[in-house]
């Protein structure tokens, strides 16, 4: 007679950036080597991990009201753990164990102590581990891909960040900067190749600052951009994210030599008036920042170059304001994550600068932004109609099985009916139409 034994259910739900969508694989790597196994349903975990952001206060209030769903879904299925990680549970921390929900706390850095942590929820009390670490960088683990059947992979290339930017949690969550080793890297990337993976995004807060010394020698960001990009000439590679003060001409150049490195940068500028700009404490100007996108579109005149942008920040006038419109327009990003300030506990601006924008004005001006942007995207857009773009298949269209989607090297969304083209070819495809998010387009 044979017993089937079924291995504990692991569910991991991931907000924030998409350094959590890498940590996860790595929680989910250290608990499959633990006995569990990974489900899609979360009626059938045995364990639920809900990995947490801290960057703004909305993603934390979406993360309590997550924790009322799971109060009531703990009542009708007792032996259910839930534990939070990520940057919620460093920030949080011990003040997430008082929900009723909650069993197990652990921040970005104690992932490795995660076998632990459950053990101890199981055995009935609850586990909390926010130490931060000056050196983890989950080396030795090899990241379980839970986007099964893509061919877009992640591979995060440092962790923490130093910049201190004055309104910014991550520095705090996240702790000191810290790269990972060439070699650990370069190995997940070939691993990611042979197992049918087309792309790779390198990531970290600010990968420009991205230094290993090894065997004497120093390799920096463009070094190791080059060295991907040399493993195969059919493999694109991109990065997210690149802070302005760092994106040096050896680095724009590598982006223009090498065919498979993506054409497209994201830039966050925050902000267009230098008053804010020294507040916010990013280390530039608004002409640094406009002569660093005049070196980029000489150099690459097709890059595509996106940004990150917040109004309302302390101090902010009406003139700063309209400098942040000003140089929207004057830039025309291709397209931008957009956001108003919100304070966060324990920065430099909260204990420091008071919030003092009125919350009608940051949302009046929120939406200036959002409206100029999307005119801007479109316009964008529609200047790429007519065009022919390589572009990476990655999967049917959400609305319609006929159709597929892919990305262009300047990592705009293409859809194109599907003529035989299969996940992972790259194709051309001529571009017939646009709106401000989407290209559509024909195979050509
Ligand atoms: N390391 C990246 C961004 C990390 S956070 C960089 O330096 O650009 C992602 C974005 O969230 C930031 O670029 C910023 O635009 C926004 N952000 C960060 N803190 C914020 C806050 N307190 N309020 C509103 N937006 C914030
Ligand atoms: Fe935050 Fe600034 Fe670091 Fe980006 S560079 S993560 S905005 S402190
Ligand atoms: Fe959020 Fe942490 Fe990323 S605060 S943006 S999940 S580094």
């Amino acid at each position: 007679m044979s017993f089937k034994t079924r291995k504990p259910q692991l569910f991991i739900e991931t907000y924030g950036c998409q350094m959590n969508i890498a940590d996860s694989e790595v929680v989910a790597a250290i608990l499959i080597a633990h006995g569990y196994e990974l489900t899609n349903d979360v009626n059938s975990a045995d364990l639920v991990l809900i990995n947490t952001c801290s960057v703004r206060d909305n993603a934390e209030q979406r993360v309590w009201n997550r924790l009322d769903f799971f109060r009531g879904h703990k009542k009708r299925k007792p032996n259910v753990k839930v534990g939070i990680i990520g940057c919620m549970a460093k920030r949080v921390g011990e003040k997430l164990l008082e929900h009723p929900a909650v069993d197990i706390v652990a921040g970005p850095d104690s992932y490795r102590d995660m076998p632990m942590l459950i053990d101890k929820a199981l055995s009935g009390s609850k586990g909390i581990d926010i130490e931060q670490s000056e050196v983890e960088t989950y080396s030795g683990i090899v990241p379980e891909r839970v986007a099964d059947g893509s061919v877009c992979g992640f591979v995060s290339i440092m962790r923490g960040c130093n910049n201190f930017c004055t309104y910014c949690i991550v520095p705090y969550t996240r702790g000191r900067e810290r790269s990972r080793d060439t070699k650990d890297i370069i190995n997940e990337i070939k691993s990611l190749i042979n197992s049918g993976y087309r792309e790779v995004t390198l990531l970290g807060q600010n990968v420009n600052s991205y230094n290993w010394t090894d065997e004497n020698r120093e390799i920096n960001f463009p070094k190791l951009v080059e060295m991907i990009a040399t493993i195969d000439p059919n493999f694109r590679v991109r990065f997210t994210t690149s802070h302005p003060k760092d994106i040096s001409d050896e680095l724009i150049e590598v982006i223009a030599k090498y065919s498979n490195v993506c054409k497209h940068i994201h830039l966050p500028v925050q902000a267009g008036s230098n008053a804010v700009l020294e507040l916010m404490n990013r280390k530039y100007t608004r002409e640094y920042y406009l002569d660093r996108v005049k070196k980029i579109r000489t150099l690459i005149p097709d890059c595509s170059l996106t940004t990150d942008v917040f109004c309302g920040f302390s101090g902010e006038t009406e003139q700063d304001f309209q400098q942040t419109l000003e140089l929207m327009r004057e830039v025309e990003f291709d397209s931008a994550f957009m956001f108003k300030y919100s304070e966060r506990p324990g920065t430099y601006a909260a204990k420091k600068l008071p919030d003092d924008v009125p919350e009608e004005v940051k949302v009046k001006r929120l939406t200036e932004i959002i409206s100029l942007q999307n005119k801007i995207s479109k316009k964008r857009n529609q200047a790429d109609v007519g065009k022919t773009f390589e572009v990476l298949v990655e999967g049917c269209s959400k609305k319609s099985d006929k159709d597929m989607f892919g990305r262009t090297s300047q990592n705009k969304v293409v859809v194109f009916p599907n003529n035989g083209t299969k996940i992972g070819d790259f194709v051309k495809v001529k571009i017939v139409s646009a709106s401000s998010a989407t290209l559509i387009g024909v195979v050509s």
